[in-house]
């Protein structure tokens, strides 16, 4: 089949290649000119673990190009659009801009039968608003709303194998042409059971909130759990394990640590609560607020913690924070808890090195004022004390006494909770975790 994506981001650009992955002749579509140079040199322009040798595969199929003019998706039947939407500057609501913009550039080149697949996060009620739109000015096409539940970091295989789809449409009904046609575009994960959930539009667009929501909601539980266990002398970390083995609650998504970040939960949560206050159903969701409230305390405890941690005061305390990225195998750092944990720091007075295996050019560009270093061992010499604050496998790895030979003082505080306590506290570290004693 012959598709197009309109937005070659995170979600967009490993869209497209797994879609050319499964057969179909794919045309990629991004305003951004140098996002489509490297994607057609196949290259990735951020970092996803197989995501260039899967760029390289199909662009040698010949089955996968890239452009910036939308006149491309003229000839496709499906057009996926795969653009942003993220938070208002200084307002809680999602920013629509790039998703009306793409369908309304879209739409003129679109012909009888043809399928637009919304897969952004958007505020629930975008999708009807959009399908008026389109029926509109091509009454004969469709509207269809996908949501993605892919995690970076994993995406090209939850992309190939996703645990369900999702599709919205109009009536709601598995037999509107629209299902009947991206059964067509992802009829090899169908046929290896992937289940298929046919809905509304607005319940299609509300299972992506509600899904993010809960998991927002089960990190900050657990959070508040640390705070109470830190209060309280408990360990947090054999509590979710205990927690965990109940398999109604599992133990996935209770890891205690420094809160979550990315590009998806924070703005995502908000998005729901300003969107739910339009519709007048606010009260609903007022416990994200405290999510949200839970999840930004974790920095500022972190920091109070580091200053414990260096006897009272951070001015001239030279600190190596271990990650940038908003979690590992990521080089995001679009609302990363570590980065804004090192500004705050380096604000109140401590020097700050920054190290990561991936996201060190994206996290000086957001935040140029902090030291970086690429090398682990330069950026752990001299320091007065660690924080490791993405768990990337090599921070997990690092050896206490090697580690201990580069530093100048033994302080080590684990933000995500993933080194062993006893090991190093033996190798005559001070060791810090969060919620544990
Ligand atoms: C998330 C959703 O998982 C995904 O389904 C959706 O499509 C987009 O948003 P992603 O942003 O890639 O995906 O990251 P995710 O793996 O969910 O982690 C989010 C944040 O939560 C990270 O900062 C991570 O470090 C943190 N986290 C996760 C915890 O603090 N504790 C945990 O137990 C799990």
């Amino acid at each position: 089949m012959r598709i197009s994506v309109i937005g070659c981001g995170y979600l967009g650009a490993v869209h497209a290649a797994c879609m050319a992955k499964l057969g179909h002749e794919v045309v990629g579509i991004d305003v951004d000119e140098r996002k489509v140079n490297e994607l057609s040199a196949a290259r990735a322009p951020f970092y996803e673990p197989g995501l260039e040798d899967l760029l390289r595969e199909v662009q040698e199929s010949g089955r996968l190009s890239f452009t910036t003019e939308v006149s491309a998706a003229a000839g496709s039947t499906v057009h996926f659009i795969c653009v942003g939407t993220p938070q208002k500057k200084g307002e809680n609501g999602a920013d629509m801009t790039y998703v009306d913009a793409a369908v309304s550039a879209l739409i003129p080149h679109l012909l009888p039968g043809d399928v637009v697949v919304g897969k952004s996060t958007v505020p629930v009620g975008t999708a009807t608003r959009l399908a008026a739109l389109i029926r509109e000015s091509e009454p004969e096409a469709h509207l269809l709303w996908n949501p993605e539940f892919l995690r970076e970091g994993h995406a090209v295989s939850d992309t190939l194998h996703p645990d369900r789809f999702v599709y919205g449409v109009a009536d709601g009904s598995e037999d509107h042409k629209a299902v009947e046609l991206l059964d067509d575009v992802y009829a090899a994960s169908l046929a290896s059971g992937t289940p298929r959930v046919v809905t509304d539009l607005p319940t299609s667009e509300l299972v992506k909130t509600a899904a993010n929501s809960f998991l927002a909601t089960k990190i900050s539980f657990i959070n508040a759990m640390a705070e109470v266990c830190e209060a309280a002398g408990a360990d947090v970390s054999l509590l979710a394990d205990a927690v965990g083995m109940d398999d109604r609650i599992g133990r996935k998504f209770l890891n205690a640590g420094i809160g979550f970040g990315g590009g998806c939960l924070p703005k995502d949560i908000r998005a729901f609560m300003a969107r739910a206050g339009e519709l007048g159903a606010d009260q609903a969701l007022t416990f994200l607020r405290e999510v949200d409230a839970i999840n930004m305390r974790r920095r500022t405890r972190v920091v109070e913690l580091t200053r414990d941690l260096c006897g009272g005061s951070l001015m001239g305390q030279k600190i190596t924070v271990l990650g940038a990225a908003f979690k590992p195998e990521s080089d995001d750092v679009r609302d990363s808890p570590a980065l804004s944990i090192a500004a705050q720091l380096q604000l109140q007075g401590a020097v700050v090195t920054v190290t990561d295996p991936k996201a060190l050019e994206n996290a000086s560009r957001r935040f140029p004022e902090l030291h970086y270093e690429t090398l682990t061992d330069l950026a752990l010499r001299g320091a007065d004390a660690l924080l490791l604050l993405t768990e990337w496998n090599e921070y997990c790895r690092l050896d206490p006494y090697e580690s201990a030979t580069l530093v100048s003082a033994l302080r080590i505080l684990d933000g995500r909770n993933v080194l062993d306590p006893s090991k190093w506290r033996a190798a005559g570290w001070t060791y810090r975790g969060l919620g544990r004693p």
